[in-house]
C-alpha cells in the first residue's frame, strides 16, 4: 500500500504584521516546528480524513459524499479537494488523509498555513501531480482566504519556502542572517482569531485613517530598518526596533494585559526585544536575547505557568517525509 508524507514549518513575523495586509513590507521567520501530512492507500473506496489535533475522524463514502458534508466544516480542505479534483481530476477515493501539527492552534505561529501547506504537498506526491512551490503557495492562500478572509499571503509564503522573508505584496526576498538565529515564544494562553483581528484593523482604519496612516508608516520605516541590521546580526538594534514594533501594535489596539506582563517578565530578565507575533489579542509573545539570557527568561515565564518554548529558523520550507 502507498503511503506519502509531507512536512510544513510555521511561521513567526518578526515586524510588520497588519500593516503588509496594506500592502506594506513585513518580515517573517520559518520556524523549526511542523505540521505533517500523510496520503495513505487503503483498501475500501472510502475517503478517510484524520485531523489528529482535533481527535476527528471523517470518512466518506465518495467525493460527492466528501464535498457535501465536508466544505461546511472544514472549508479551507474542502475548497482545496474540490479545486484539485476539478484540475487533475482525482476524487481522492481509496485513501486515508491523516493530518497532525504540532503548533499551537491560534497562537499567531502558522497553524492553519502550515497544515495547508503540509496537505497540498503530501497530495500533490500522492497523486504525481507536479505542482511547483509557488503553486502550492497560491493555492493554500486561497484556503488561508476561506478562514482569514483577507490575508497577505505571508504565512503561506514562509510555511512553503522556510527561512527569514522580507515579504511585500506577494514577493518575498530571503534575509541572510549571519548568526545562529533563535527567538523565545511564549504562549498567552488565549487563543486569537486572526479573521477577527483583521476585521478589527480594517474598520480602526475606516474611523482613524490618518492615525492609521501614521503608525503603518512608522511599522513600514521599522521593518525596512530591521531589514538592514538583520543582515549585519546587529541583535541589539533588532531588539530595541522589536519593542516600538510592539508599541505600534499595542495603539492599534492589539495588545493586552497578558502580552504586557510577560514582556515586563522577558524585559526584567534582560531580553533585547519583545513583541507579539501574528494577529495579536492574544497568541505569542516572541522575545530575542543572547542564548543563557532566552534560558533563564524561558524559566522565568514558566514558573508563572506561561508555556514557552526556544525555536530557530527551518531552512527548507515545506518538503516530502516525515
Ligand atoms: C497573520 O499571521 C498576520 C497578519 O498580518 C495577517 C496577514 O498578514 O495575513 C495579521
Amino acid at each position: 500500500m502507498r503511503s506519502v508524507s509531507a512536512k510544513a514549518p510555521g511561521k513567526c513575523i518578526l515586524f510588520g504584521e497588519h500593516s503588509v495586509v496594506y500592502g506594506n513590507p513585513a518580515i517573517a521567520m520559518a520556524i523549526n516546528l511542523y505540521s505533517t501530512c500523510t496520503v495513505e492507500e487503503i483498501k475500501t473506496e472510502k475517503i478517510e480524513i484524520i485531523l489528529d489535533n482535533f481527535e476527528q475522524k471523517y470518512e466518506f463514502s465518495n467525493y460527492r459524499d466528501l464535498i457535501i458534508n465536508f466544505y461546511e466544516n472544514r472549508p479551507q480542505f474542502g475548497y482545496c479537494i474540490e479545486k484539485l479534483h476539478d484540475n487533475f481530476n482525482i476524487n481522492f477515493e481509496n485513501t486515508k488523509i491523516s493530518i497532525f501539527s504540532s503548533l499551537i492552534k491560534g497562537a499567531g505561529l502558522g497553524s492553519s498555513a502550515s497544515t495547508a501547506v503540509a496537505f497540498v504537498a503530501a497530495i500533490n506526491e500522492y497523486y504525481q501531480l507536479r505542482m511547483e512551490k509557488n503553486q502550492i503557495s497560491a493555492l493554500t492562500l486561497e484556503m488561508e482566504k476561506k478562514i482569514h478572509g483577507t490575508p497577505s499571503g505571508i504565512d503561506n509564503t514562509t510555511c512553503t519556502f522556510g527561512k527569514m522573508i522580507y515579504f511585500k505584496k506577494g514577493n518575498y526576498k530571503v534575509i541572510d542572517f549571519p548568526v545562529d538565529f533563535k527567538i523565545l515564544i511564549t504562549y498567552t494562553n488565549m487563543e486569537h482569531n486572526t479573521k477577527r483581528a483583521i476585521e478589527k484593523i480594517g474598520l480602526y482604519k475606516k474611523q482613524y485613517p490618518k492615525l492609521c496612516k501614521e503608525i503603518f508608516n512608522s511599522i513600514k520605516k521599522i521593518t525596512k530598518d530591521a531589514k538592514k541590521n538583520l543582515k549585519t546580526g546587529n541583535l541589539q538594534k533588532i531588539g530595541l526596533l522589536m519593542n516600538q514594533n510592539q508599541e505600534l501594535l499595542t495603539k492599534l489596539g492589539l495588545s493586552n494585559q497578558i502580552i504586557s506582563d510577560i514582556i515586563s517578565i522577558s524585559l526584567q530578565d534582560g531580553a533585547l526585544g519583545n513583541k507579539l507575533t501574528g494577529a495579536g489579542l492574544g497568541g505569542c509573545v516572541i522575545s530575542l536575547g543572547y542564548q543563557d539570557t532566552l534560558l533563564k527568561i524561558s524559566k522565568s515565564l514558566s514558573a508563572k505557568g506561561f508555556k514557552n518554548f526556544i525555536v530557530g529558523l527551518d531552512y527548507e520550507g515545506v518538503k516530502i517525509g516525515e
